[in-house]
């Protein structure tokens, strides 16, 4: 299979985990004979500095032509204080409303070898297993442009959703349910929000069309407060822009760390963008230290859910396991006894995986 990636590795440790995606892409290339090619491209703060715009057109384009895009993260102090339009955010918001995706999946799921690296109890965190379903091209992030007034001193944020934005998300969740264990848990603040009633209405039309999904509601407050005290109680979760962004950050603890979380942005049809749910990290960019993984299994989603590429898919991932499982794991994951190692050997360590499982798979089938 040839396929054309586009990279965008941003700022930060966006640079060094993209780095990663790269060598593991050139494994599973040699390994299952594809071809993939890449075309790096600028965006967030690194656009920013050589382009003066956080997302080129030329970025744009590339993404509209590609068969994937890969992100690393964007963002960083260095760019804080510009004005709205030029900061490296607006760039990442600018791609993927430019190309369409507004379902973001972001699952979450413990490997059993990292259950001691949660600050929760193992009891509390075993087993969970679940998929943040998040809206990601409208409410907030989209809303009109605020203007100070008042001398600088009152500011409006609006959240608006069409009915059509909520539908397409939430058949989005429902279809991921039922790959899954059938159990859809709506997040909304419906108690207070108008834009929650319309969402909450939307998904109770919907469910008629999928009897075989069960389905709660559930106010966003709670859900922050279960997530951490029952995560097994959830399979997947829909929520909008602002609710998902928050309740994956929290979920990620989960695993350990934000370093192990991967995202697809998908539309109905065509190109994905894939990126983990982490930023740029500034505190430890360029130290060499950052966790590939969220990247690596980012990379997992991209086989999967881009090129149906479902071997693959699970190749990257089953090597990751034995990884993990070896005992190896970088600074963030807090684990007594373990090997800690950077982000270059915890990639190398990945690919090596890879490598030999295809070695053994070889020898096997003469
Ligand atoms: P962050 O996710 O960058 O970092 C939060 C904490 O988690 C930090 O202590 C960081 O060191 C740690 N961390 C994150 N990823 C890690 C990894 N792979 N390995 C090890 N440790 C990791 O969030 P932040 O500090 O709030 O934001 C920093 C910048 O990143 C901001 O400019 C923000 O806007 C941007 N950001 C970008 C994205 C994105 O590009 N998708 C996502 C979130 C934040
Ligand atoms: C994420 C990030 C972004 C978001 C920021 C950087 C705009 O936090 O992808 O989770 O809020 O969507
Ligand atoms: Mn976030």
């Amino acid at each position: 299979m040839k396929k054309n990636i586009v990279l965008l590795p941003g700022d930060g440790i966006g640079q060094e985990v993209i780095a990663a995606a790269k060598e593991v892409l050139a494994a599973i290339s040699d390994q299952f004979n594809h071809t993939f090619t890449f075309d790096k491209q600028d965006i967030g703060g690194t656009a920013v500095d050589k382009h003066g715009t956080p997302l080129p057109s030329q970025t744009v384009e590339a993404c509209k032509k590609a068969d994937a895009v890969l992100l690393g993260a964007v963002g960083g102090p260095k760019w804080d204080q510009l004005p709205s339009h030029l900061r490296p955010e607006k760039g990442l918001l600018g791609i993927r409303k430019e190309l369409g995706l507004f379902a973001n999946l972001r699952p979450i799921k413990g490997f059993d070898q990292l259950l001691h690296a949660s600050p929760l109890k193992e009891e509390i965190v075993k087993g969970s297993d679940l998929l943040i379903v998040r809206e990601l091209t409208g409410g907030l992030y989209f809303g009109k442009p605020s203007e100070r007034r008042n001398n600088g001193n009152s500011v409006v944020d609006t959240l608006a959703y069409d009915r059509y934005e909520i539908e397409r998300i939430v058949d989005k969740a429902f279809q991921s349910a039922r790959l899954r264990r059938k159990h859809l848990t709506s997040v909304d603040k419906a108690n207070v929000l108008e834009s929650s009633k319309l969402w909450r209405e939307v998904v109770e039309e919907k469910k008629t069309a999928y009897p075989d999904v069960t389905v709660e509601h559930v106010l966003v407050d709670a859900v922050a407060m279960k997530l951490i005290t029952n995560p097994t109680q959830f399979d997947v979760i829909v929520t909008e822009n602002m609710f998902g962004d928050i309740l994956s950050d929290e979920a990620s603890v989960l695993t350990g760390s934000l370093g192990m979380l991967p995202s697809a942005s998908l539309r109905e049809d065509g190109i994905g963008l894939y990126e983990p749910v982490h930023g740029s990290a500034p505190d430890i960019a360029g130290k060499g230290i950052a966790n590939p993984l969220a990247m690596i299994m980012s990379v997992a989603l991209m086989l999967r859910h881009s090129f149906q590429l479902e071997e693959e898919a699970n190749a990257v991932e089953e090597a990751v396991k034995a990884v993990l499982k070896d005992g190896y794991h970088t600074a963030d994951l807090k684990i007594e006894n373990g090997q800690l190692v950077g982000t270059k050997e915890m990639t190398n360590l990945v690919v090596e995986r890879l490598s030999s499982k295809s070695a053994t798979e070889s020898i096997q089938s003469c």
